[in-house]
């Protein structure tokens, strides 16, 4: 077979343990010929590939980032983009493709499957918020990254009796912000799922410092919102998903927060910073174990699945269960990172 291999979205650590994975299992073990797509679904539109083989994928296991290259380009969003998309699967003879993506290019494989297409899908996202499957490889990084950076922010939170409000990804849902903030401690962790109210996120300061305490942490996730009608925020640019660019709450919060209290308060927006880098061992190791489950899903012609982690075991389900809805922060995770709160 000719196998086709696209990493779209934004990039995520493990992407290239995946690569090597479905290639040294697709070629060394089975002898098909694998082709890269580069940017994500832009490279099927656009007929930009390359081919992967074993010599040229070595070395790649540990480092961030995709060989490939990732874009958000929606071939849905453009009217030639769906008929280029089935034009150059026909023309380079491409039998099956491994598509590794979060919610919006693995939404694309669903729907081009319908068309009739052979696609495997792999689950990446930092934000762990794919449905169908209980973790995202990339998201154990940038949990410890976050965790890493509330560590270094205690120190300077400490030493000068302030605030420090940490700003993490997550637009739809709080994992990062939920496991990171557990992790490091955070006296306040706000995410999309639960509403805020500003009020209660300064009584919870002001409770914690009337109890002797000099010093506060606050994570919050980028989609976290306040309660309607209880802070003012400002409309964010749109992707070709439609996704808002954000990026902004946490100055926000630390406005908010230095005014109503007095407390001296600082923002870090982690940013890029979570998504960089090389990948933890957790993450190589179940970005491994993905990509030989999808190129054996190829191999035996299980297409219109994803490959996913339930409990112990690496198992396939049905693409589409993956897409049809978020997966949210489990309330009862977030239950037990409150007991800690102010
Ligand atoms: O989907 C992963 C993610 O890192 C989100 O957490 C974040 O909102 C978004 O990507 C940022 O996207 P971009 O790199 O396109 O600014």
């Amino acid at each position: 077979m000719r196998i086709g291999v696209l990493t779209g979205g934004g990039d995520c650590p493990g992407l290239n343990a995946v690569i090597r994975a479905v290639v040294r299992k697709g070629e060394g073990e089975y002898g098909h010929n694998l082709v890269g797509f580069r940017y994500g679904w832009r490279g099927v539109v656009e007929a930009q590939m390359t081919d992967l083989t074993i010599a040229n994928t070595r070395g790649i296991l540990h480092r961030g980032g995709t060989i490939l290259g990732t874009s958000r380009t929606n071939p849905y969003k453009s009217d030639d983009g769906v008929p280029r998309v089935l034009d150059t699967l026909r023309r380079e003879h491409i039998d099956a493709l491994v598509t590794v993506g979060g919610e919006d290019t693995l939404g694309v494989a669903s729907k081009l499957i319908d068309d009739g297409l052979r696609i495997v899908g792999v689950p990446k996202t930092i934000d762990n918020d794919l449905y169908a499957t209980d973790f995202t490889f990339g998201f154990n990084t940038a949990v410890q990254i976050a965790t890493d950076a509330i560590d270094r922010l205690h120190t300077t939170a400490e030493s000068h009796d302030r605030v420090m409000v940490i700003e993490v990804m997550g637009r739809n849902a709080g994992w990062i912000a939920t496991f990171a903030g557990m992790a490091g401690g955070a006296d306040v962790i706000l995410i999309p799922e639960e509403p805020f109210d500003i009020d209660d996120v300064c009584e919870r300061i002001r409770h914690r410092h009337r109890r002797g305490a000099r010093f506060s942490i606050v994570a919050v996730a980028e989609g976290a919102l306040p309660k309607e009608g209880t802070m003012v925020i400002q409309e964010a640019e749109l992707d070709q998903f439609g996704h808002a660019r954000l990026g902004g709450i946490g100055t926000l919060l630390q406005n908010e927060i230095e005014g109503r209290t007095g407390f001296e308060t600082r923002v870090t927006i982690l940013g890029h910073i979570q998504r960089g880098g090389t990948p933890t061992a957790y993450d190589r190791v179940l970005a491994t174990r993905f990509g030989v489950e999808a190129i054996d899903a190829v191999h035996e012609g299980d297409f219109g699945t994803m490959v996913a982690l339930r409990g112990p075991d690496i198992v396939r389900v049905p693409l589409s269960d993956a897409v049809k809805e978020l997966k949210t922060v489990d309330r009862r995770i977030y239950d037990v990172a409150s007991v800690f709160f102010g």
